[in-house]
């Protein structure tokens, strides 16, 4: 049984990754902001309270971060780590603002770096840690998607793949892989409804892709499927 900590789990690819974590037996901690926790956990929670367990983080708290780090700490050791909230900003060039940058920053680069800081002894030695990325984030294929609307969303999943690399790179003479992973259009509130995948095809795509990640595979960034993306 391993245990597997994912961020963002009340609802769309961090409800999928519990699910489906629970459902091959693994201890899984459902990270949620306060209050935000829905039905679908708890009713998987109501499953087997033992397996699923529920703890409160809004990631816009350094303050926050520190509190859940502590709740693991010492409680837990993670052989999987997924850092999976995230947040997509909406506004063309002419109507950016700087709340939206910050925010985008914040949870989709910035809290992630200071969880993998605040957990990093709660880790096992052998643990995967997993960032959710998006092809957007991708430098070399840039120009796919010059025209959306997703600045401040690209330019942070860029700045989530550069601690990605560096995190792996300081962490290279350990036995940890650390992985950016994007994992495709997918039919959440963020990917919209028109998405190429189901929540169910995309978590079962990644979970078999994080069960067969190695040491080779430590700072790199890829599609669901295992296949390199560009940087
Ligand atoms: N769906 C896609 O097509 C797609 C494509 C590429 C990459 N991704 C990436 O995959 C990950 C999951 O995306 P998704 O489609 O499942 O998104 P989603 O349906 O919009 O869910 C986002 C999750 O992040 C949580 N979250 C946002 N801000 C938070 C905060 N300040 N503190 C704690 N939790 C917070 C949300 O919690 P609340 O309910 O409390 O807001 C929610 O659980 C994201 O990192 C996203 O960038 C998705």
């Amino acid at each position: 049984m391993k245990t597997v900590l994912v961020t963002g789990a009340n609802r769309g690819l961090g409800l999928g990754f519990c699910q489906q974590y629970f459902a091959q037996g693994d201890l899984v901690i459902a990270v949620c902001r306060p209050n935000a926790c829905q039905k679908a956990l708890l009713a998987l929670k109501a499953l087997d309270d033992k397996r699923i367990r529920i703890l409160c983080a809004d990631l816009h708290s350094q303050a926050s971060i520190s509190q859940l780090a502590a709740n693991v700490s010492g409680n837990y050791t993670l052989d999987v780590l997924i850092n999976n909230a995230g947040v997509s900003a909406n506004e063309p060039f002419g109507q950016w603002t700087q709340d939206a940058f910050v925010d985008n920053f914040m949870v989709n680069s910035i809290a992630p770096s200071l969880l993998c800081q605040a957990l990093i002894d709660s880790l096992a030695s052998r643990a995967k840690v997993i960032q959710l990325s998006s092809g957007v984030a991708s430098i070399s294929h840039s120009n796919q998607f010059a025209q959306a609307p997703l600045d401040a969303y690209a330019m942070s999943k860029a700045a989530l793949n550069m601690f990605t690399r560096r995190l792996a790179l300081q962490l290279n003479d350990t036995e940890k892989v650390i992985c950016a992973i994007s994992p495709g259009w997918v039919q959440t509130d963020m990917g919209g409804q028109d998405a190429t995948s189901t929540v169910q095809e995309a978590v079962g795509q990644i979970i078999g892709l994080i069960s067969s990640l190695n040491k080779a595979d430590n700072g790199t960034f890829m599609d669901e499927k295992g296949t390199q993306l560009p940087w």
